[in-house]
């Protein structure tokens, strides 16, 4: 297999550090630290499980080089103090005997720092806050930045200590270096601000004070936002002049981009294609001829395989795909690419805990973020005979795992394909990627000799019994909520109506036209699914209106996907009407009710979706059946007990763990 991807493992020496093979992973925020800063056991167990499988670079997380001022994030690291130094070293010699090389970001947050966290008011170039609506930053005096500099130089120098590799500089994304360089975030009028050069100034004199430090055999990566994708901001152009200000003592140049108010550039939405910024790194590259790290949605190692081949980088930075599956590497090198559990970029488990509630990362396909898949290593302790019903990715999880520690395991499923759900939604063109995640699932259930699938079978209690089931899990999921709104139900997926469902819309997928100008969409439900639906007819030009009863469009959603929505919505000039319920259904119009009084909505194309509803059309009956009966057990897991989102139904497969235990079997 390595042989078919020689440019990845084609190894790479920068100075003193030779990385065996071209992936990096790249630095990404955990809320795993300990509430001083340091590291955490489990920390490093989830840094070692990546380096254990393959990854020839790890780039840890951002840490802070001078707190609590330019400190980000709830429980960051950091690397401000010699007290930190042992459990650095403890994670950099975790990763070392994996024959990986480890790098640590460093970083000061500037406005993107919050003072509820930090007890006082943030720093930056100027006084303008990091993102929309932020806290008013205090621009920092000329001595204060002298400081801030000879700070950076004390981290790397104590990274060096601990037994990093590299350190890498992070000057984009709207944190602290990267408000001096983009205009932007700098109005300052003394030598750091102004021309291109004044704004370089303070990347270049930390980047010299580094070296200093460090010395000429440590590499040094410096991490830049290329294109800022921001009204004001650097283009690609403008960062392709102004690195010649300060690119010298940066031996690695790791090629981003976006800021704050365009984050779904910098943590790539889900339909952004892979590897699609390797463009800039190109260009980078090209005039610099430094070696160059490029990332964004690469989850197929054909994709990192091209990306180098054709020289437009050097390195592969994978983030999210590394936290999905911690042996994306070493399924390369040594195993199937298709055991490669592919990160479906939804930003749910990890932006969206991490950045969105405060939360530490976890991941919607990989259920066994942080603790690694431990799981394995246990075997039942006496014969157990699961059955599933339900073939979506929650009973795919369960019956997967169940197999996984010895059961016999049946899974059941209605239709004659496997995917549920997701399957379902993928076929819109934009969400194409989340087909990964069932098509994943199947291809593990396809290699337990273990684990016998039914497709296009009623899971009848006969089957069932005969099955002699110890655990029987229902899967079944979810179907689209009707509330009693008059004229809903007479109106939607009838014929002669233009009401759809969203399970209609998708059938129909393929049908509607590609051009739709003037044409009017309505969109009843500013959730996840109405948002798809918008996301679907908004650029073939038809006039779209969104409807939604609560007071934000988006609820909930995570800030990726919502940054990436509202642009949508915005360019396409999407009618957003909030506060606003749905009274009356006819087949060509909806009667909604606003704060002013009623409007009538009339479309070509209408679409409810009001979200999902536990789907339970066995459960009753194989609970009369079993209950009485001691030696079966039942349990209800994903959609089917309440519609959610996918992450917790696949928690919840492999929480089928805890009943084999609870039962004894393991
Ligand atoms: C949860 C999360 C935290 C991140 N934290 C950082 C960070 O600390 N420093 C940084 O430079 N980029 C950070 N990023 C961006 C990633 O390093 C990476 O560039 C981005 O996710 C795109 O690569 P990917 O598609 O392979 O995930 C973060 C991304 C995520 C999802
Ligand atoms: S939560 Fe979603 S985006 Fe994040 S790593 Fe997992 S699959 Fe990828």
């Amino acid at each position: 297999m390595k042989r078919n991807y020689k440019h990845i493992f084609e190894p790479l020496t920068v100075r003193r550090m030779t990385m065996k093979n071209r992936i990096m992973m790249t630095p990404m925020g955990t809320n795993y630290g300990e509430q001083s800063g340091e590291m955490s056991f489990l920390h490093i167990n989830y840094y070692e499980q990546r380096a254990r499988g393959g990854t020839g670079l790890i780039m840890v997380e951002n840490a802070s080089i001078y707190s609590p001022e330019g400190s980000n994030g709830t429980t960051q690291l950091r690397i401000d103090h010699d007290n930190f130094l042992p459990r650095l070293y403890k994670l950099t010699e975790s990763v070392h005997k994996h024959g990986a090389c480890i790098g640590i970001q460093l970083n000061h947050a500037g406005a993107s720092a919050q003072s509820a966290r930090i007890n006082m008011q943030p720093v930056s170039a100027s006084d303008i806050p990091s993102k929309a609506g932020g806290e008013i930053p205090r621009p920092l005096e000329k001595e204060e930045i002298y400081l801030i500099i000879k700070k950076f130089g004390e981290a790397a120098k104590r990274a060096q200590m601990a037994g990093f590799d590299t350190v890498e500089i992070h000057a984009g994304h709207s944190y602290l270096l990267n408000q001096f360089l983009s205009p932007v975030y700098n109005n300052r009028t003394d030598e750091f601000g102004g021309s291109a050069e004044n704004r370089s100034r303070f990347v270049r004199l930390v980047l010299e004070e580094v070296r200093a430090q460090v010395g000429p055999f440590f590499p040094i990566f410096l991490r830049i936002s290329a294109d800022e994708f921001a009204e004001g901001g650097n283009t690609l152009e403008d960062t392709l002049d102004s690195l010649k200000y300060y690119h010298e003592e940066a031996d690695v140049l790791d090629v981003s981009c976006g800021l704050n108010s365009s984050i779904q550039y910098q943590i790539d939405a889900n339909y952004l294609p892979d590897g699609w910024r390797s463009y800039m790194a190109k260009a980078v590259k090209e005039k610099y001829g430094k070696p160059c790290v490029t990332m964004g949605n690469i989850r197929n190692p054909q994709v990192a395989e091209d990306i180098l081949a054709r020289g437009d980088a050097d390195i592969i930075g994978i983030g999210r795909g590394l936290i999905a599956d911690p042996e994306w590497v070493r399924k390369i090198e040594l195993g199937d690419i298709n055991d490669i559990r592919k990160c479906i970029s939804c930003n749910i488990g990890c932006a969206g805990n991490r950045i969105g509630i405060n939360r530490p990362i976890r991941c919607t396909v990989n259920p066994a973020v942080p603790d690694g898949e431990v799981y394995k290593k246990q075997h039942i302790r006496k014969p157990c005979n699961v059955v599933v019903i339900g073939g979506g990715t929650a009973g795919m999880e369960a019956a997967c795992t169940a197999a996984e520690v010895g059961c016999t395991a049946f899974l059941i499923e209605r239709k004659p394909h496997l995917g549920g759900l997701a399957m379902e939604i993928s076929k819109i063109p934009d969400k194409k990627r989340l087909a990964d995640f069932p098509n994943y699932l199947i291809h593990r259930s396809q290699k337990l000799k273990n684990l016998y699938t039914f497709t296009g079978t009623e899971a009848s209690i006969d089957l069932i019994q005969n099955l002699k089931p110890d655990l029987i899990v229902n899967a079944t999921g979810s179907s689209p909520l009707l509330p009693p709104i008059p004229g809903l139900l007479d109106t939607i997926d009838q014929d002669g109506s233009k009401v759809y469902s969203i399970l209609n819309m998708i059938s129909h997928v393929n049908d509607f036209p590609e051009d739709l100008s003037g044409k009017e969409v309505v969109v009843i439900g500013g959730g996840a699914v109405g948002l798809d639906v918008v996301e679907f007819f908004a650029p073939r030009g038809a006039q779209v209106t969104i409807v939604e009863m609560m007071s934000v469009i988006g609820n909930g959603i995570d800030p990726v996907s919502k940054a990436g929505m509202n642009e949508l919505m915005k360019k396409h000039k999407v009618r957003q009407m909030t506060n606003t319920a749905l009274k009356h259904v006819q087949p060509d119009s909806f009667l909604v009710e606003t704060a002013d009084g009623q409007e009538q909505l009339t479309f070509d194309y209408g679409f409810v979706c009001l979200g999902m509803k536990a789907n339970q059309p066995v459960l009753q009956d194989i609970q009369n059946t079993f209950d009485d009966d001691s030696t079966t057990e039942v349990i209800n897991i994903g959609d089917s007990t309440r519609a959610r989102r996918i992450i917790e139904g696949t928690e919840e497969g492999r929480n089928v763990l805890n009943t084999l235990e609870k039962y004894g079997y393991l």
